[in-house]
């Protein structure tokens, strides 16, 4: 077992937005594709690292609700790609004790990957060790849209109240629903902004942007946000 990360205090949860991968192939003078492919490779890598470092809960932002709108031909070579790593991922998830969760609004894929996240969700189900959420098809602002219909269904049929409506209330009907808020967010390749990300739940996550790009991402740079993280004051709105 290692313990490189020993001296460290872990984040319980810590929420990633993986970009970047475009502009490491263009490096190279690679296909867009070619940057995918190479960051599903860190991604697995990631989820081992962190496992055995010992966070609770991972949150990767791997296509969200706006990804849509990239070519048909880079859509299509994400979602085989998706497809592909669900498989591994049954594998990297019994050998790392992991859970896997999907947030996202997976209608909109294809009926074989609906199957293949229910197939990872329902067999890792029990596993005890890190909980590894996969945002797919997600939006900041999907989720809580979706969250509003859902409760305003819910009001329909007498189950909620609006007087009764409490910040509680609205976390339980997010995606996220029983996952506790970010404590560190780490944004790849320097973009400083959210791209419509956990929205609700990042209120008070500390934010670490880094301009490594996500396929370069390793254990080493995944040390250095959470030695960063170790030196950060969390005040929440107190003194
Ligand atoms: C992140 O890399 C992966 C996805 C958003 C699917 P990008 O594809 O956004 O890479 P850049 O930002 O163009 O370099
Ligand atoms: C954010 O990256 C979404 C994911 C990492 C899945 P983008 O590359 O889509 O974000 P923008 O377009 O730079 O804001
Ligand atoms: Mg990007």
């Amino acid at each position: 077992m290692e313990n490189e990360g020993s001296n460290l205090k872990m984040p319980r949860h810590i929420a990633l937005i993986l970009d970047g991968n475009g502009r490491w192939a263009k490096k190279r003078g690679l296909p867009r594709t070619a940057g995918h492919k190479q960051g599903c490779v860190t991604l697995e890598q990631i989820v081992e690292d962190a496992a055995r470092l010992g966070v609770g809960y991972l949150t990767v932002y791997g296509f969200s609700t706006e990804n849509w709108k990239r070519s048909a031909e880079e859509v299509g070579a994400l979602m085989q790609l998706f497809r592909f790593y669900l498989k591994r991922l049954i594998k990297v998830a019994a050998d790392n004790n992991v859970r896997v969760k999907m947030i996202g609004d997976r209608t909109r894929f294809d009926r074989d990957i609906i199957e293949g996240l229910d197939r990872v969700e329902e067999k890792t189900k029990d596993n005890t060790g890190m909980t590894f959420v996969i945002a797919v098809n997600y939006g900041g602002r999907d989720d809580i849209t979706r969250a509003v219909r859902r409760m305003m269904e819910a009001c329909r049929e007498n189950a909620l109240a609006a007087g009764d409506v409490t910040e509680d209330t609205v976390a339980s009907y997010l995606d996220t629903a029983g996952i506790p808020d970010p404590d560190l967010l780490i944004r790849t390749s320097g973009e400083l902004r959210l791209s419509n990300y956990l929205l609700w739940q990042l209120a008070y996550s500390e934010i670490y942007i880094t301009d490594c790009l996500w396929p370069d991402f390793s254990k080493e740079e995944l040390l250095k946000a959470v030695a960063q993280y170790n030196q950060r004051e969390r005040r929440f709105g107190g003194v």
